[in-house]
């Protein structure tokens, strides 16, 4: 035993005291102590207990478990307080200030101890457990980690259902205790999905509190590990539960090891939850020596077209076909391939005429007419017989711009994972530079998208990424968990309900005024925004669905969806028709200097005002959720004694994000520092600003 822990042990000679630790500002508190042999703590924020005596614990399958009979050993308090550059971000630099407690407990009968740490913020806490390598804990089997949250109060939360194949559903806002009832009726139809047997939520969870606490519980850097669900018991208290192989098995350890933070965020402002880095800096440090190849992307794609049934992925009609035998040229021919040559270019000129740096092209490799569910499903690295690689890749470089990679795996991961290599040094050689990949359906032959050896899969895919400077985008893979600073050709990610289920069932006017505060804080997500055509059957008039968004609601986005990559998702023909509208996409960046949090409530509204990265101009974007909203817009973060110009795109009065959602004003005035704006924005709609020094 190291002399500190001795001399810790001495001095927590009343052992079942609490130790404690407080955030650098004094307003956050966590309590750690054995009772009974059992881990526990509690947390205070600002004088109000947050998280109620809550137990800590970790079943194993292979040795006796990290439940029971332990005894403190001491403590060691530390304090960090260091400023970091991300490569990209909602700012140019980070502060990453906590306190920090290391509580050493030991299991005396079996002669092992572990550690639990805690980080302590201002605005919440990560904790994690550290396994030392002991005779008898050296590779373990996970049959299930015991970590509570035990609320104090009914809150109210906005949750998806827990799932291990997908989170691609709406948000339900109901009391905690509401849950049980609500679970069946919030689980959508998904190619994917796997209920578990118990009332459960995803994270990150937002919950609020009847006094006005936000409370939000996530992980952060899941690594090696399967994605944490919440499981609802006895009412209030929330518990960790994993996800299973497909085996059943929860976890693989391989001593020492750590587990990855469990994290609670907490504030009595919502705008400070977003302002929060703390996902992010309970991450490790960039693991990337050279990150000069890693940009940000403004792109658009031959997508939509695909998505609303305009246009398909396939080739040829849906047939069987094998990537290695079928000669393609001689298949049966679908009318409607939408990765042709020609609309390939059609797509690049007016995407290069208007500033775009990439265009994403999905349906150009082999396999497509027969992609279900088996081995050999698609080629990553032979093209249709009516998309010429190299030529289009020249056509977009003469023209500035470079194609995006698509590589849509169908959870066939074998068939993935053995072409990856293959298929991005293919990619590189071609040109390209971000990778957008696509988990949709089962994995298969078996497994979980959330367990953990996909999300190994998921780093792998990233890391070998970087050896060929490639970006990746992942569609369908596990919720980001701030892994991104690590790694930051991690770009985007899905991994919540996009854009796409605009083309069928819709996105509720709420989701856009949820994500930034459950999804988002993981990471940047591809929502894929900027659809202006919401009458979907003006781009394929067999589709009768109705993007639930108005114009400006859908401009807002590039602003208070921060993503590093953006992507302009409608069809040339929509904003050729909406031209004075696309202006703003045009015009917003996607790498930022400073992000200032004007205005924020879960469902219903948020306003940021962000200032691009070398640059003098600010771009302000507004959206409302449930209800109308009127936003007083302070520019004081604006410079003192300049004088700017806005541009205004504003609902129109009559505009409805059903009945009326093409309905704007778009208007410019004068305005400085002390300028105030009022602008409303109705149900589901927005308002964005861009503002140009013009001294
Ligand atoms: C689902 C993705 O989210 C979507 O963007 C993509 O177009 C399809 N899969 C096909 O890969
Ligand atoms: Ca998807």
């Amino acid at each position: 035993m190291k002399w500190w822990i001795v001399v810790a042990l001495l001095a927590t000679r009343l052992l079942l005291m609490a130790e404690e630790v407080v955030s650098p500002d004094g307003q956050t508190r966590v309590s750690f102590y054995v009772e009974n042999g059992r881990m526990t703590y509690e947390m205070w924020y600002k004088g109000q207990l947050v998280v109620a005596p809550s137990h800590l614990g970790i079943e194993l399958i292979n040795w006796p478990s990290l439940m029971e009979g332990f005894k403190m050993e001491g403590v060691e308090h530390t304090s960090f307080d260091e400023t970091w550059q991300p490569v990209w971000g909602e700012e140019t630099s980070i502060r990453n200030h906590y306190n920090e407690m290391a509580a050493h407990v030991s299991q005396p009968e079996l002669d092992r101890h572990i550690i639990v740490r805690f980080r302590v913020y201002d605005e919440g806490i990560g904790l994690r457990y550290e396994l030392p390598r002991h005779a008898n804990l050296d590779n373990v089997k996970i049959k299930e980690e015991h970590t509570q949250f035990c609320m104090t109060a009914d809150h109210m939360a906005y949750w998806i259902p827990g799932d291990y194949d997908t989170d691609e559903y709406e948000y339900t806002i109901s009391r905690l205790s509401e849950i049980e009832q609500l679970e069946e009726k919030a689980r959508t139809a998904n190619a994917t999905q796997s209920a578990i047997p118990a009332p459960s939520v995803q994270t990150s969870l937002l919950m609020k509190t009847d006094n006005g606490l936000y409370i939000n519980i996530h992980e952060a850097a899941l690594v090696n590990y399967s994605a944490m669900h919440l499981r609802l018991v006895d009412g209030l208290a929330l518990e960790s539960h994993l996800t299973p192989d497909a085996r059943g098995m929860k976890g693989y350890l391989r001593c020492p090891a750590n587990t990855p933070w469990r994290t609670i965020m907490v504030t009595d402002d919502a705008r400070e939850m977003l302002a929060s880095r703390l996902i992010l800096n309970l991450n490790e440090p960039c693991k990337l020596e050279d990150t000069s190849w890693i940009h940000p992307v403004k792109y658009m794609g031959v997508w939509w077209e695909m998505m609303t049934g305009a246009s398909t992925w396939n080739y040829g009609d849906y047939q069987p076909v094998d990537i290695d035998e079928t000669d393609f040229t001689q298949i049966r021919k679908s009318p409607r391939h939408g990765a042709n040559n020609a609309n390939v270019k059609r797509y690049i000129d007016f995407a290069s005429q208007h500033g775009f740096s990439q265009l994403l092209v999905e349906g150009w490799n082999l396999g497509w007419e027969d992609n279900w569910q088996k081995f050999r499903n698609y080629s990553f690295t032979k093209s249709y017989p009516d998309f010429d690689v190299q030529m289009l890749q020249q056509y977009a470089r003469d023209r500035g711009m470079r194609l995006m990679m698509h590589h849509e795996s169908s959870s066939s991961i074998q068939n993935y994972e053995r072409q990856l290599k293959d298929a991005y040094e293919f990619a590189r050689d071609n040109g390209y530079d971000v990778v957008k990949s696509g988990y949709v359906g089962n994995i298969f032959p078996a497994g979980h998208h959330f367990d953990q050896w996909m999300n190994e899969h998921y780093l792998y895919c990233i890391k070998e990424a970087a050896k060929y400077h490639l970006m990746v985008n992942g569609h369908e893979a596990v919720r980001p968990t701030g892994l991104c600073r690590t790694y930051p050709n991690m770009i985007g990610n899905e991994s919540a309900r996009g854009t796409e289920f605009q083309a069928s069932a819709g996105c509720e006017p709420k989701h856009v005024c949820i994500l930034p505060f459950t999804r988002l804080q993981g990471g940047p997500m591809d929502y894929t925004p900027g659809i202006l055509e919401m009458d979907v059957s003006r781009v394929n008039p067999n589709n009768h669905a109705h993007v639930k968004a108005t114009v400006c609601n859908q401009l807002a986005l590039y602003v208070t969806m921060y993503s590093p990559l953006q992507m302009a998702a409608d069809v040339p023909e929509s904003y050729e028709r909406y031209m004075d509208a696309f202006q703003f996409i045009k015009d917003v960046p996607v790498e930022w200097e400073r992000s200032v949090y004007l205005e924020a409530e879960p469902a219903e509204y948020i306003t940021i005002a962000r200032k691009e990265k070398n640059g003098e101009r600010w771009f302000v974007g507004g959206v409302a959720g449930r209800h109308e909203h009127v936003a007083t817009i302070n520019l004081s973060f604006l410079d003192k004694g300049r004088k700017y110009e806005a541009t205004i795109y504003a609902d129109g009065k009559d505009a409805h994000y059903l009945n009326n959602s093409q309905s704007y004003t778009i208007s410019k005035k004068r305005v400085n520092s002390r300028s105030r704006l009022q602008l409303r924005a109705v149900e589901g709609g927005g308002f964005a600003i861009s503002i140009q020094p013009v001294d």
